[in-house]
C-alpha cells in the first residue's frame, strides 16, 4: 500500500492575469496524476487544450477529464452554475469522454442561481464602461452570497430544506432588483431551478474528507488553478480583479487539503503579457500594429466572452510579486512561439513611480496607476514554434529565457511552443528535486 510519504500534490498556477496556458499544462501533467481538482473561480474560466484535431474548452471540468483514469474534483471554493456544468457534461460525452463516475462535486461548492445572473447583469448595465468588465458568469454576486452567509451550497439539493433555502436566496436578491428598478424574479423560476440542480446529486461528495484520505493513501493529486494571481481578490489590481483566490493559498481554502499536503507550487507565465477587462497593466502595448500582430497570431481573444485580449510584455515586477504570493517553485513559460520574427522583444524589468525605482510591482491602485515601464531590450528570435528539442530553440530566445528566469529566482522547466501537448521542451537539467517526476514526461 502507499503511504503519505509517496504522496504528491501540485498546484498549478497562473501567475498573470489569466490566459498563460494552465489548460495545455495541467493536461500534459495530468498523465502523471490520478486526481484533478479545480479549487476556485467557476464559468469565468476558459481553459483551452488541443488534443490532435479536437480543441476542447473548459469553463468548470477540470483540463484531467481527458485522460480516462484521471479522476476529477470541482472543489468547495468554486461557484457551480448547474446549467453551465450539465452543459458541459453533456457536450464532453458527446465527443465521446466519459463524464459521469469521473467527475465529483464538493458539497461545499456554491451554486449560482438566475438571479444572481440578473444581479449581476443590473449592475454591469447600470455601470457600463465604469465596471470592470466581467465574464458576466455571476462570480461576484455568488461569492458575496457566499460570504454574506445567503448563498447556496451544492449539498443543499439533497437537502428537503432546498427549496425553503432557495426562496430566502430569491428574496435577498429581489430586494437588490427592485431598488434597480429590475423586475424580481418569481418563485417558479427557483422550483425550475430546484428541479435542475437536483441532477447534481449523484456527483456530491465531502471534499476535504475525501482529498485527505487519497492524500493520505499516496494518491497523486493535481490541483488546477484558475484565473491568475494578478486577478486575485486580496493580492490582484484590486478592485479590477475576480472574487476568488486564484494563488496558491487559495488551493488549501478551496479543497480543505492542508498547507502542509503541498509539495510543489508550479507557475504558468506566458512570453508576454495579456489582459481581458479593465484595470491598469503597466507594460500594455497598446492600440499599436505591434499588438494587434500578438494578438492574431496568439489568438488572443477570451475562451469565455471573445473579447479581444490587450497585450503587453513580459513584466518582471508584476511576477515578482505574484511568485512570492504563490510561492512559486518552478515556471512553465508558454507561447514564445507567437513571438517569433519580431526584431526584438521588451521585458519590464522595474517600474518608476513616485520618483523612485521599484522592482515589485505596488498594490495600490492609485500607485500602480503612476507606474512607468523599464525595459530591458532582446534580440528577436524565429523558429521557436513547435520546436521540441532544447538545443535547436534560437539562441536569441535562450538568452531570453535565462534571463527571465535569473531575475524571478524560478527555474523554467517547460517551455511550451504550440498549443498542443507534444510542443514542449523540458529543460531537465532545471528541475528541482521536488519536481522530479516531471522526467517521466521526458522519457
Ligand atoms: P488558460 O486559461 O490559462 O488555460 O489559457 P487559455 O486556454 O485561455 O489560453 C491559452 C491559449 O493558448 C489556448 O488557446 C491554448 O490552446 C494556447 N496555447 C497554450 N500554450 C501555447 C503555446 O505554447 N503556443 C501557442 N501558440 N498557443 C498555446
Ligand atoms: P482563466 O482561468 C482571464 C477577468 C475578467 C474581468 C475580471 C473579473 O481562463 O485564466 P469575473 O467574471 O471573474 O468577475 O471577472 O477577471 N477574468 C479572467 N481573465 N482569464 C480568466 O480565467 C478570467 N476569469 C476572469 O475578464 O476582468
Ligand atoms: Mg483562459
Amino acid at each position: 500500500m502507499k503511504t503519505r510519504s509517496q504522496a504528491l500534490v501540485w498546484v498549478v498556477v497562473g501567475a498573470q492575469w489569466g490566459d498563460e496556458g494552465k489548460g495545455k499544462l495541467v493536461h500534459l501533467l495530468s498523465r502523471l496524476f490520478a486526481l484533478v481538482v479545480r479549487y476556485q473561480g467557476g464559468a469565468n474560466a476558459g481553459h483551452t487544450v488541443k488534443v490532435k484535431q479536437n480543441k476542447y474548452v473548459f469553463h468548470l471540468i477540470p483540463s484531467g477529464i481527458i485522460r480516462r483514469f484521471c479522476l476529477c474534483l470541482l472543489g468547495n471554493g468554486t461557484v457551480i452554475d448547474p446549467e453551465v456544468l450539465l452543459e458541459e457534461v453533456k457536450s464532453l460525452e458527446r465527443r465521446g469522454i466519459c463524464v459521469r463516475g469521473r467527475l465529483l462535486i464538493a458539497t461545499g461548492a456554491h451554486l449560482i442561481t438566475p438571479w444572481l445572473l440578473k444581479i449581476e447583469q443590473a449592475r454591469s448595465a447600470y455601470l457600463g464602461k465604469r465596471g470592470i468588465g466581467t465574464t458576466g458568469r455571476a462570480i461576484g454576486p455568488a461569492y458575496e452570497y457566499k460570504m454574506a452567509r445567503v448563498g447556496i451550497r451544492a449539498g443543499a439539493v439533497r437537502s428537503s430544506n432546498l427549496l425553503k433555502l432557495l426562496y430566502k436566496s430569491l428574496a435577498e436578491a429581489n430586494r437588490e432588483l427592485r431598488s434597480r428598478r429590475q423586475k424580481p424574479v418569481s418563485r417558479s423560476e427557483a422550483r425550475k431551478f430546484a428541479r435542475v440542480a437536483k441532477k447534481l446529486a449523484p456527483f456530491l461528495v465531502d471534499c476535504s474528507s475525501y482529498l485527505n484520505q487519497e492524500w493520505q493513501r499516496g494518491r497523486k493529486i493535481l490541483l488546477e488553478g484558475a484565473q491568475g494571481g494578478m486577478l486575485d481578490v486580496d493580492h490582484g489590481t484590486y478592485p479590477y480583479v475576480t472574487s476568488s483566490s486564484p494563488t496558491a493559498g487559495g488551493a488549501c481554502t478551496g479543497t480543505g487539503l492542508p498547507p502542509t499536503a503541498i509539495s510543489g507550487i508550479l507557475g504558468v507565465i506566458k512570453a508576454y503579457a495579456t489582459r481581458v477587462g479593465g484595470g491598469p497593466f503597466v507594460t500594455e502595448i497598446g492600440d499599436t500594429a505591434l499588438a494587434e500582430r500578438i494578438r492574431q497570431s496568439g489568438d488572443e481573444y477570451g475562451a469565455t466572452t471573445g473579447r479581444p485580449r490587450r497585450v503587453g510584455w513580459l513584466d518582471l515586477p508584476q511576477l515578482r510579486r505574484t511568485i512570492a504570493v504563490s510561492g512559486i517553485q518552478a515556471l512553465a513559460m508558454t507561447k514564445a512561439d507567437v513571438l517569433d520574427g519580431l526584431d526584438e522583444v521588451l521585458v519590464c524589468t522595474s517600474y518608476r513611480c513616485h520618483g523612485r525605482t521599484w522592482r515589485v510591482a505596488p498594490l495600490e491602485l492609485h500607485d500602480i496607476q503612476a507606474c512607468r515601464p523599464q525595459y530591458k531590450r532582446f534580440r528577436g528570435w524565429s523558429g521557436v514554434s513547435g520546436q521540441t528539442n532544447l538545443r535547436k530553440l534560437h539562441p536569441n530566445f535562450r538568452r531570453y529565457v535565462e534571463f527571465v528566469a535569473r531575475e524571478l529566482g524560478a527555474p523554467i522547466v517547460f517551455t511550451s511552443t504550440g498549443a498542443k501537448e507534444h510542443e514542449t521542451v523540458v529543460c531537465r537539467s532545471k528541475i528541482p528535486a521536488n519536481f522530479k517526476l516531471i522526467k517521466e514526461l521526458a522519457k
